[in-house]
């Protein structure tokens, strides 16, 4: 889904009261699974009189939004059939005037389109997001979003999205959660807010679904592998990385890899996918034919788990300075409900750009702790992780 979000960059100032807080980590339980759900996703609960809301844990793109009810201009091409009732704002809660520099940041950002106020709706944010295969537009609107429980709340920036197109009939998500690096992102309004004091967010993705996000903590465990941040394009990467599967050298150059919980599973350049599905092939061996699946496109029977787990070796992405990103079997595989084992990595011809890099998707960062440490521009993790409960340091 990041992946086709248009850049946003822009600088955040102080828009917003400040509530105080005397904790400065935040761990939020996540919900959902790559398969067959295809997100994970927090509960906000959202407004004056807070109503629950699922967002998309999103580290590709920059804009928390979610779609949206505008009392004026309605709510065009939602979302047929949402998990809950659209958010709808008070039209004060979408008083910020286009001047305002929060909305000239944002506007900047979306360079090309409507980067001008327009006369008729000075005292409203609009801004359009384009992305390859749609748009949606929106109003920044300004309300509570309470974190632990009710008793913790914080005035939030973020878009009331009342138009999205191409129209989708159902989703299990209300929005997305932009964690980006943009200052307009909700990291950073936590931050100003002095609900967190560090811009760290980790994520652990549980295997079997859940797991937990957090905020401004630092995690000190031994294990994790560091990588400094190598600003690439829109995204957080490590930087060029090669495949190996078994220790073998899928292709001789690398390419940009990066982090992105905003997609669901894993796409690499065709140039490197075709060699990788022969390697598999012949890992596995010809006595195991490849089956058909409606849900995913290369597919194999086995007998056992165990079957499973002898024939497909260790994948891994090497980094600069050897460092390493270690892909166990069952972080490349998804278990289907036709009983089918498939790859979880895909032909990067399916999405755009996915010529030009390496996207990370959900399904291999699964039982990983990942950490995005903004603050020391390191990226980390680490693997084998119960993502079943907070890392003991959180404090709620
Ligand atoms: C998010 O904002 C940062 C900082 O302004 C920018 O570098 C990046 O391109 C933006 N990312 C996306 C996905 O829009
Ligand atoms: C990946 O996509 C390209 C372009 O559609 C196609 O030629 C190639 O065969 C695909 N690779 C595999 C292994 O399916």
């Amino acid at each position: 889904m990041a992946a086709m979000w248009s850049p946003i960059i822009a600088l955040l100032l102080l828009l917003l009261p400040l509530v105080p807080s005397s904790s400065s980590v935040i761990t939020l339980p996540l919900h959902g699974n790559v398969y067959p759900v295809g997100h994970y996703y927090v509960t906000m609960k959202i407004g004056k009189h807070p109503k629950p809301y699922f967002l998309d844990i999103d580290t590709g793109s920059n804009l928390t939004w979610l779609e949206c009810h505008h009392q004026q201009l309605g709510c065009q091409h939602c979302t047929r059939h949402l998990k809950h009732p659209h958010y709808s704002p008070q039209l004060s809660n979408l008083k910020m005037e286009c001047q305002h520099k929060y909305c000239d940041a944002l506007r900047k950002d979306l360079a090309g389109n409507n980067p001008q106020c327009p006369h008729q709706k000075p005292h409203q944010c609009h801004y359009q997001i384009q992305y390859l295969d749609g748009t949606t537009d929106g109003v920044i609107s300004i309300d509570t979003i309470s974190l632990r429980g009710n008793e913790k709340s914080s005035f939030i920036a973020f878009g009331c999205g009342y138009n999205q197109l191409p129209q989708k009939e159902t989703s299990p998500v209300d929005g997305i959660l932009g964690l980006g690096m943009g200052t307009v992102g909700f990291v950073p309004q936590l931050m100003l807010n002095k609900m967190i004091t560090k811009n760290i967010i980790g994520h652990c993705l549980g295997k079997d679904g859940g797991g937990y996000l957090s905020f401004g903590e630092q995690f000190d465990l031994e294990r994790i592998t560091w990588a400094p941040m190598r600003k690439y394009e829109l995204f957080y990467s490590p930087g060029q990385a090669t495949l190996h599967l078994n220790g073998q050298q899928i292709y001789k150059h690398g390419v940009n890899a990066v982090f992105d919980s905003g997609t669901c599973y894993t796409y690499i350049p065709a140039r490197i996918y075709n060699p990788f599905v022969h390697t598999v092939q012949d890992m596995i061996g010809s006595s195991h034919r490849e089956v058909h699946d409606d849900d995913l496109p290369q597919c194999w029977k086995f007998k056992s788990i165990d079957e499973v787990k002898r024939l497909f070796k260790p994948l891994s992405l090497q980094f600069h300075n050897k460092i390493a990103m270690h892909i166990p079997a069952m972080n490349y595989l998804i278990h289907t409900r036709s009983n089918n084992w498939c790859l979880a990595i895909l032909n990067g011809t399916q999405i755009p750009d996915g010529d030009r890099r390496i996207l990370i998707g959900d399904a291999t960062m699964r039982d990983m702790l990942v950490i995005y440490d903004n603050q020391h521009g390191m990226l980390g993790w680490v693997n084998n992780q119960q993502c079943t409960r907070p890392h003991p340091a959180s404090r709620l």
